[in-house]
């Protein structure tokens, strides 16, 4: 039996002031777009932002059904509307802005896991890396150089 170490990085800024400069505007475009979330049942707003290598800016918000399971959240509305429009298109960037309206979250908010899952299956077929930063409604953002960072020991088409 031998022990196997994973290890991730992620970057943390104090602020959104922090970021540089493209990531700034990035996330601002996330802002933007988690004003249009549809959240009546959980009350929980998500904004993403892409920036594809052809300049586009694709945003998504979460988007909640009466039948919960049919919603949809803000990174797979982006990615997937990313993915169907402009699929020779490379993912250079991607900004997430998430928070409840019943309390006040600080800490950067990761995206969950199925959309990792969605957003690792697009770093594996441009075969490029896709900076990802996350943040919570105010407070720090967590920067990822790769989504691989965020999703390791993940399933992908090589085991297919
Ligand atoms: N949600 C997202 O949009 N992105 C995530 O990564 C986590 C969760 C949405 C789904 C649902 O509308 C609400 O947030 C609460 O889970």
């Amino acid at each position: 039996m031998k022990e196997i170490k994973i290890e991730s990085t992620l970057y943390v800024f104090e602020n959104l002031e922090e970021l540089p400069k493209e990531a700034f505007s990035l996330m601002q475009k996330a802002i933007e777009a988690r004003e249009k979330a549809y959240a009546p049942y959980s009350n929980f707003n998500v904004g993403a932002a892409i920036l594809l290598d052809n300049d586009e800016i694709i945003t998504g918000s979460n988007q909640e059904n009466a039948s919960y399971p049919s919603g949809l959240c803000a990174e797979r509305t982006a990615i997937y509307y990313a993915g169907s429009q402009y699929p020779n298109a490379k993912i250079v960037r991607m900004a997430i802005i998430a928070g409840s309206k019943l309390k006040k979250t600080e800490q950067p908010i990761p995206p969950c896991g199925a959309c990792r899952q969605a957003i690792a299956e697009y770093e594996i077929k441009q075969e490029t890396p896709i900076e990802i930063y996350f943040m919570g409604e105010t407070g720090k953002v967590a920067k990822s150089n790769s989504l691989s960072n965020l999703l390791p020991l993940g399933f992908d088409k090589s085991v297919l």
